[in-house]
C-alpha cells in the first residue's frame, strides 16, 4: 500500500514537472521576466501584489530589459518600459497596438462597449462620436471654460468656509470634477449634498479603488473560481452596477423630456445620433453603448483630474518658494480677475510647473493597458495577436536617461535656460497615438483654471507642527497621495 503511495507520489511529481517545461517551451518565444510557476504563473515574484510598489516594474525592466513578460496565471502581460519602449509601442506601432485587453473582468462589465475598452468598429465608431460631441459640448472653448470657471468658485467657498484651519481637500475637488462631467453629460450640475450624487461619488471611488486590489487580480486569473466565492470582488461589481443604473435612470429622463430634440449635453447628442442612425446596419450606436461611454467619462475622467488637484496643492504647500513664484507670476501677468486657458502661454512657469507635478506626481500605476491588433515584432520577439501589453507611461515619465533628476519635482525639466516652457516629447501623461487620452484637453483646462482660482485666493499652507506632507503615493492602479490636511489661508487676510 504504501509502494503506490509513494508511486502516485512519484508520478505526480514527474508530471508537474513535465508540464512545467512543456510550459517554459511553449512560452520561449515571450521576453523573458520572472519565473512563471504553473497556475501561479509569476505573481509570487511580488508576493501575490501585496509587496508590489511604484518601482518595482522599473527594477524589473532593470533586471530583465526594456521588455518583459510578467505571466498572471496563464496570461502573458508585456511590459516595455522606458521611453524609446513605450514610444515604440504608442507612436511608432500606434496601429498594432491600438486595442484593450479583453480580460474577464472587462469582458463581465463593459462587454465590449464604449470607448475606453472596445475595440474595432464599435470603438472607431463611439471614440469619434465621443470626440465630436466634446467639442460640441465646448471642451477647448469658452463655454466649458465657464462651466469649469464656475465649478472653481464653488470651491473656492467650500475652502474658504475652513477659515484657514487643516482641513482634507479631497472631497470637495472630487465633487467639482464629477460636477463638471455631470453638467457636460447629463446637463447639469448637482448640489453637493444631494443623495444621488453622493451615491455616485462612493460609487465611482469604490470601483476604482477595487481595480488595484489584490481580488481584483485574483478575479483575472481565476475568473470561473472567483465568481462563486463571496468576496469584495462582488462589492466592486456591485458599485459599477450603481453607477451603470444612475446613469440609465438619467437616459430615461432625458428620453422623457425629448430634450434631445435640442441638444444640449452628451446624453441628447447621442439620442438624436441613435434616431438618425436607426436604419444604418452599420451603426453601433445603442443605450448599452450610451451608459458604457458615459461611464468612461466618469471613470476616466473624475479620479484622474481629481488626484492631479490633490497632488497639485500638496507639492504647492511642501514648496512655498515654488508655490510664490508661480502666484507672482499669474498676478504679473494676468491683470483683470478675468483670465482663459489660452492665457496659459503667457505663463511659462506655471506651465512647468503643472508639468512637473504631473510628470513626478503621476495618477495612475503606469497608464491604461492595451493589446496587440495582430502578431507584431518588437525588439526582437514576436508577440502574438491578442497579447495584453503594458506601456509603462510611468517608467517614461521617470526615465533617467531622459530627465536630469526623474525623481525630484523640478520644473526646471520644462524650462530652457531663458526661462521659456520647453513641450517635451518625454512627457507621455495622456498616452497617445490612435488611443491618446479622449479628455487630455479637459483635463488641462481644469487642472490650470482649478488651481489659478484657488491659488487667487489662499497660500496653501502645513498645517502647524508639521514639516512636510507625505509625497509617496497610495499604491493600486491610481496613485493618490495618501490622505492629508493643509491650511488654505485666505490671501487678502494673510498679506
Ligand atoms: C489628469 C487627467 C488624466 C490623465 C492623466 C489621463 C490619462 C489617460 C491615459 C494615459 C489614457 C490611455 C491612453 C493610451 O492608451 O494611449 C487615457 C485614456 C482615456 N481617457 Fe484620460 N486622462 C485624464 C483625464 C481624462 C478626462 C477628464 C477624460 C474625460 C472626461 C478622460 C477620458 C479618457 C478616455 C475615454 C480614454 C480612453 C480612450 C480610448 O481608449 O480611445 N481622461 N487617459
Amino acid at each position: 500500500m504504501e509502494g503506490i503511495q509513494i508511486f502516485l507520489i512519484v508520478l505526480l511529481v514527474i508530471l508537474l514537472i513535465l508540464y512545467f517545461l512543456k510550459q517554459q517551451w511553449s512560452r520561449r518565444h515571450f521576453p523573458p521576466g520572472p519565473l512563471a510557476l504553473p497556475l501561479i504563473g509569476s505573481i509570487w515574484k511580488f508576493n501575490f501584489g501585496i509587496g508590489y510598489n511604484l518601482d518595482t516594474p522599473i527594477k524589473w525592466a532593470e533586471q530583465y530589459g526594456d521588455i518583459f513578460t510578467l505571466w498572471m496565471g496563464h496570461m502573458p502581460v508585456v511590459f516595455l518600459s522606458g521611453f524609446e519602449a513605450v514610444k515604440e509601442v504608442l507612436i511608432d506601432h500606434s496601429e498594432e497596438f491600438s486595442e484593450r485587453p479583453q480580460t474577464p473582468i472587462i469582458i463581465n462589465v463593459g462587454k465590449g462597449k464604449g470607448i475606453a475598452f472596445s475595440n474595432g468598429h464599435t470603438w472607431e465608431q463611439q471614440r469619434r462620436f465621443g470626440l465630436v460631441t466634446l467639442r460640441k459640448l465646448g471642451v477647448g472653448k469658452k463655454s466649458m471654460e465657464a462651466q469649469i470657471e464656475e465649478e472653481s468658485q464653488q470651491l473656492v467657498e467650500v475652502f474658504a468656509r475652513e477659515k484657514g484651519q487643516p482641513f482634507d481637500p479631497a472631497l470637495p475637488i472630487m465633487n467639482s470634477v464629477s460636477n463638471v462631467i455631470c453638467a457636460m453629460t447629463f446637463g447639469y450640475r448637482f448640489p453637493l449634498e444631494d443623495e444621488t450624487f453622493k451615491k455616485l461619488i462612493d460609487a465611482i471611488t469604490h470601483c476604482l479603488k477595487f481595480t488595484g486590489s489584490l481580488f481584483y487580480f485574483l478575479y483575472e486569473m481565476f475568473p470561473w473560481l472567483m465568481k462563486h466565492l463571496p468576496g469584495p470582488h462582488n462589492e466592486g461589481f456591485r458599485a459599477m452596477e450603481t453607477v451603470f443604473s444612475l446613469v440609465k435612470k438619467e437616459i430615461e429622463k432625458h428620453k422623457e423630456q425629448k430634450s434631445f430634440q435640442e441638444p444640449r449635453d452628451f446624453i441628447d447628442f447621442y439620442l438624436l445620433e441613435m434616431e438618425k442612425r436607426r436604419n444604418d446596419p452599420t451603426s453601433t450606436y445603442d443605450e448599452e453603448n450610451l451608459i458604457q461611454n458615459i461611464s468612461d467619462l466618469f471613470f476616466a475622467g473624475t479620479e484622474t483630474t481629481t488626484i492631479s488637484l490633490k497632488w497639485a496643492i500638496l507639492v504647492l504647500a511642501n514648496h512655498p518658494d515654488i508655490q510664490d513664484k508661480v502666484y507672482k507670476e499669474i498676478e504679473d501677468v494676468l491683470s483683470s480677475s478675468f483670465f482663459c486657458y489660452q492665457d496659459l502661454k503667457k505663463l511659462p512657469y506655471t506651465n512647468a510647473v503643472l508639468h512637473e507635478i504631473m510628470r513626478s506626481k503621476y495618477p495612475s500605476l503606469f497608464g491604461v493597458p492595451r493589446q496587440t491588433a495582430t502578431d507584431v515584432k518588437i525588439r526582437g520577439f514576436l508577440i502574438p495577436k491578442g497579447t495584453t501589453i503594458i506601456p509603462d507611461v510611468r517608467s517614461a515619465l521617470l526615465d533617467s536617461k531622459h530627465w536630469e533628476s526623474p525623481k525630484e519635482f523640478n520644473p526646471k525639466h520644462f524650462l530652457d535656460q531663458d526661462g521659456y516652457f520647453v513641450a517635451r516629447e518625454e512627457y507621455l501623461a495622456f498616452g497617445a497615438g490612435a488611443r491618446v487620452c479622449l479628455g487630455e484637453h479637459l483635463a488641462r483646462m481644469e487642472i490650470f483654471i482649478v488651481l489659478v482660482n484657488l491659488l487667487r485666493a489662499f497660500r496653501f499652507q502645513l498645517p502647524p507642527g508639521v514639516k512636510e506632507l507625505n509625497e509617496d503615493p497610495e499604491v493600486g492602479f491610481i496613485t493618490p497621495p495618501h490622505p492629508y490636511k493643509l491650511c488654505a489661508v485666505p490671501r487678502c487676510s494673510s498679506s
